[in-house]
């Protein structure tokens, strides 16, 4: 039986063209910025997001907490949204490395955070405040529905951003999500922003990584960073051959998962017992509930498993589904009937 795991994007196992380009890579020391497929991976993320440089890091926590120690002083403070995943699931690392205070602010089910909440949020310059320096988006926002933000509202956080002397710095592990959604390239939707973390290891279907790109001088920062974590890796070839293979094929790939979660959404409204905020539903993330008491949230997560089916219950009765490479239209199909099923008994 095919296990159809629906957990995360991040469970993709690479493709064959993926194992191919990681087997003959030529390989070098990336601390000594000698890895041919590292300094290829790193100047072609920065083309493609329009900035001066990037740096290849091992994880997407890892290239958000570069950007925010490089961003904020000890002591200052980052305004993000609630549920951010650099705020909920990056295990306090902001404070607990960095001494940043986080001031969270509401994220609408849009992933946007409201623009007077974020004017009035920047501390005026008095003793008993700690000072505001960086502004955080997530794009696409993985807890509010996998929605993409729009270029407008990220335009208007950069002239707030601007105006106060303030970085703004985009959590874009999905962000190849939103460009193709909004039908944008990345350096367009990104212009105004000082740095952003995009990673390889979702929906682009690679093993490990993640990339950060911003001004030249930023990036030299974030390299002495890296290392300061621990995150300087040697023969990282391995990793970016991986990447640059994902680059050519990423667009085509991301569209499908689009595809195939707009086909589960679609035949989920049409199952009585499970209710979607249908029109939530953009890219490749997905929520539902169980409308019904007839079945508990155990039973239904055990026995969709034990038919080959994984997802996780995010919050109570708060079930997540995530397309990526490896899933296709008859999984789907699959997944479907298997929800009829067990929940038809
Ligand atoms: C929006 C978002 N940002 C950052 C991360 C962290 O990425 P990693 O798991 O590579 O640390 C994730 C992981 O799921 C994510 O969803």
């Amino acid at each position: 039986m095919k296990t159809i795991d629906l957990r995360s994007d991040t469970v993709t196992l690479p493709s064959q063209e993926i194992r191919d380009a990681i087997s003959n890579a030529k390989l070098g020391d990336d601390v000594f910025q000698e890895d041919p497929n590292v300094n290829l991976l790193e100047s072609e993320a920065a083309l493609i997001a329009g900035k001066e440089a990037a740096l290849l890091v091992p994880s997407g926590t890892m290239g958000n907490l570069i950007s925010f120690l490089v961003h904020c002083q000890r002591g200052t403070e980052a305004i993000l949204g609630n549920k951010s995943h650099t705020f909920v699931y990056e295990a306090g690392g902001i404070s607990a490395m960095g001494g940043i205070h986080s001031h969270q602010l509401q994220n609408s089910d849009e992933g946007m955070i409201d623009i007077d909440l974020i004017k009035n949020a920047i501390r005026k310059d008095n003793v008993h405040f700690p000072v505001t320096s960086l502004i955080s988006l997530e794009n696409t926002h993985n807890m509010c529905y996998g929605s993409p933000v729009s270029k407008d509202y990220i335009d208007e956080v950069a002239t707030i951003a601007k105006n106060n002397k303030l970085k703004l710095h985009i959590d874009g592990a999905r962000i190849f999500n939103a460009t193709v959604k909004l039908n944008i390239e990345l350096k367009k939707l990104i212009e105004h922003v000082d740095s952003v973390t995009f990673c390889l290891s979702k929906g682009l279907a690679c093993p490990i990584g993640s990339v950060i790109c911003g001004t030249q001088e930023f990036i030299n920062q974030a390299r002495r960073m890296r290392k300061v974590l621990g995150g300087g890796m040697r023969q990282a070839g391995i990793i970016a051959s991986a990447g640059l293979v994902a680059f050519k094929n990423m667009n085509n790939q991301i569209s499908l998962d689009h595809d195939n979660a707009q086909k589960l959404a679609d035949g989920i409204n049409q199952i009585d017992d499970l209710s979607i905020d249908y029109d939530k539903v953009k890219t490749n993330i997905l929520y539902f509930k169980l409308k019904s008491n007839s079945i508990s949230s155990e039973q239904f997560l055990s026995e969709m498993n034990a038919k080959g089916v994984l997802f996780f219950e995010v919050s109570p009765n708060k079930y997540r589904l995530v397309t990526h490479y490896g899933i296709t239209k008859e999984d789907i199909d699959y997944t479907l009937n298997t929800f009829k099923k067990v929940l038809s008994k």
